[in-house]
């Protein structure tokens, strides 16, 4: 039966003692690792989140009521101890942070029995996700999500105090609202006091944190919680939490600056790890050249090269015609890897056909000079010659190219690289590559809706360099739209906004916007800088990305306590789920049937 606490008040935490505290009597409470049961002499491992801690239990210190309840006690059972720190008989345990001492017990009492847990709570679980998540509060008991949480919970220490630092003020925004304009799909909740209608939860705090630029707040930031009903990924997650930040009478550098300093700041309070300032920049275009990709993976090399002109007027049709389709030629140097297998770089095609490729073309310098390729036949011997050249190919290497548009190859060789570059362990995983890239493109033509849209979002402000392209050419329009990436992965990204509006209305013009749509859609904010609006910009960081590669976990949900699964559902609570007839009644709603 569990017993109370009365009359006991917890000293310290089991994890946090040492071989300082030797002689002192100290209370400790906790969950039971493991219980060994020696004839006279009772081991137990006592865990809490600081640690696990010997105690011994030995009739002759702890009399025989005490040493029969530690016999009873099992796995989970949480239980307080009173007892005196000793050095460890038996030598110490290096293992173990409190290896060298362990607590005799004078006293226990079982707070809480328990029932054989479904898997077992120890480091570096081989239990599947599935099962960890529906008894993620058992999941959360183990060590390594426990580090990841308190750690999680360290950055947002830091973060809050740089910010605060550096003159932000914390202002929370709401989260039933109409509709921003992020780009995903949104997540709506149907009003009962106006049927009919619906708040959509942000996206992002973005429109609310212009709204407080205009209103003079200068410095705003907000660790903030963001939904979005996208297709998730290991690094997505249906809710998830930014770092927003916005900025009064600054432009591009200033907001690198600020956020810089703050990740620098993050890496050395969370891993003890130094970054060096200024971190690099790259342009999206270079990045898309050189590494088909906008937030590029520097860790490894095997670059990207347009070998458009080298393959202009070959024998091979794949090549000629994407260039005559105004697309490109280009290609990557797998170094070393001419002797791949068959099968192997059919694999690679299929994954190439996975990313848009409609094929994957290869040539295979062969040790002796010769070439091993899937269109040798179509080029004369100098073309071939040429188009290694261009590669920089040596014997042992194998190249691959694809054709087609630009974006297709972009995305198919820039996934590839990174997928050849872990596969053949060219990846330093000790190495944390930050970047910022910079002037991407404004808008983005979009094939399904036949019109531009924005990259960003609506009111990023364009280069003023290209400001007049804005009706002649507005796709080669570039941004004040900055990403910061960290080895291959988005880890934040941002814009200057525009703030006039002369230029806001012709940015909706070119997005095929009439006025009323875009005062339907945005008309408080426009309506806002009638009154007096400072230039601003922002930027929001993924905090659930920057943990994750922080501690070098594979998925976002490592970093999140309670997360969703791929179908956006968590196993725990189950939810999404039905409810009852009398709310969907209340809220005016009737549910289609659907077919089962
Ligand atoms: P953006 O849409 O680029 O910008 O989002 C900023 C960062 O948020 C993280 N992120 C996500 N993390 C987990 N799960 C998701 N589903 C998810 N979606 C985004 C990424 C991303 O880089 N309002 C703008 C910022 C601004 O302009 O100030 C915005 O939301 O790490
Ligand atoms: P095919 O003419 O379709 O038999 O293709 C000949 C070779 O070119 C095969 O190795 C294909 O995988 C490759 N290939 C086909 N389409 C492309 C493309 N768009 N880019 C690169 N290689 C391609």
């Amino acid at each position: 039966m569990a017993e109370s606490m009365k009359g006991l008040k917890r000293t310290c935490r089991c994890g946090e003692l040492s071989a300082a505290n030797i002689g002192q009597t100290v209370t400790v409470m906790g969950w039971v690792q493991k219980q060994r049961n020696k004839g006279g002499i009772i081991f137990v491992d006592l865990r809490d989140r600081a640690g696990i801690l010997q105690v011994i239990f030995e009739e002759s210190e702890c009399g025989s009521e005490n040493f029969a309840k530690a016999e009873k006690l099992r796995s989970e059972f949480v239980v307080a101890v009173v007892g005196i720190v000793a050095k460890r008989e038996g030598g110490a345990n290096e293992n173990l942070a409190t290896g060298e001492i362990e607590v005799r017990a004078g006293q226990v009492r079982i707070l809480s029995e328990a029932e054989t847990p479904p898997f077992p709570i120890e480091e570096d679980s081989k239990t599947k996700e599935e099962l960890r998540l529906k008894y993620r509060y058992l999941d959360l008991r183990r060590p390594d999500l426990q580090r990841n949480l308190i750690l999680r919970s360290k950055i947002t220490t830091t973060i809050r105090s740089f910010m605060s630092g550096e003159g932000f003020l914390e202002i929370e925004t709401p989260i039933l609202n109409k509709s921003t304009p992020e780009g995903a799909r949104d997540y709506l909740v149907p009003s009962r006091i106006h049927p009919g209608c619906f708040y959509a939860l942000p996206q992002s705090p973005q429109i609310f944190k212009q709204l407080l630029m205009c209103s003079g707040y200068d410095r705003y930031f907000q660790i903030a919680k963001c939904f979005r009903d996208e297709d998730l990924r290991a690094d997505r997650q249906p809710e998830f939490t930014q770092v927003d930040l916005e900025m009064s009478f600054v432009d591009v550098d200033d907001v690198i600056d600020v956020t810089e300093r703050m990740v620098q700041r993050v890496c050395k309070d969370a891993i003890g790890l130094d970054v060096e300032l200024p971190l690099k920049r790259m342009t999206w275009q270079e990045a898309m050249n050189r590494f088909g990709s906008d937030k590029p993976d520097t860790r490894f090399g095997m670059e990207l090269v347009d070998v458009s002109t080298v393959a202009a007027g070959c024998g091979f049709g794949v090549f000629t015609s994407a260039l005559e389709n105004g697309g490109s030629v280009r290609g990557i140097n797998v170094k070393g890897q001419a002797g791949m297998p068959r099968k192997r770089i059919d694999a690679l095609v299929e994954f190439a056909k996975g990313y848009g490729a409609k094929g994957l073309a290869y040539l295979a310098v062969q040790p002796d000079g010769s070439f091993k390729s899937s269109f040798a036949k179509f080029m004369t011997p100098e073309q071939l010659t040429a188009l290694v050249e261009a590669m920089g190919g040596e014997a042992g290497d194998l190249l691959l190219f694809a054709a087609d548009k630009n974006k297709i190859v972009w995305n198919v060789l820039g996934a590839l690289r990174c997928e050849l570059a872990e596969s053949l362990g060219l990846v330093d995983h000790n190495r944390f590559n930050f970047l910022w890239i910079t002037e991407f493109p404004l808008l983005e033509w979009s094939e399904e809706e036949n019109r531009f849209v924005a990259m960003h979002h609506p009111f990023t402000m364009p280069m003023e360099e290209d400001l007049e392209l804005l009706d002649t050419d507005p796709g080669s329009v570039r941004a004040k739209a900055y990403d910061i990436v960290l080895n291959g992965v988005e880890l934040g990204g941002g814009s200057v906004r525009i703030f006039q509006n002369h230029v806001q209305e012709k940015m909706f013009e070119v997005l095929g916007f009439t006025k009323e749509q875009a005062y339907d859609r945005f008309g408080f904010l426009l309506n806002a800088f009638k009154y007096g609006v400072p230039p601003h910009a922002g930027l929001a960081i993924g905090l659930d990305r920057f943990v994750m590669l922080l501690v070098k976990a594979e998925s976002i949900r490592e970093v999140i306590a309670f997360p969703k699964v791929k179908d956006a559902s968590c196993l725990m609570t189950n939810a999404p789920d039905v409810v009852e007839q009398i709310q969907l009644d209340e809220l005016g709603l009737a549910l289609k049937k659907t077919e089962s």
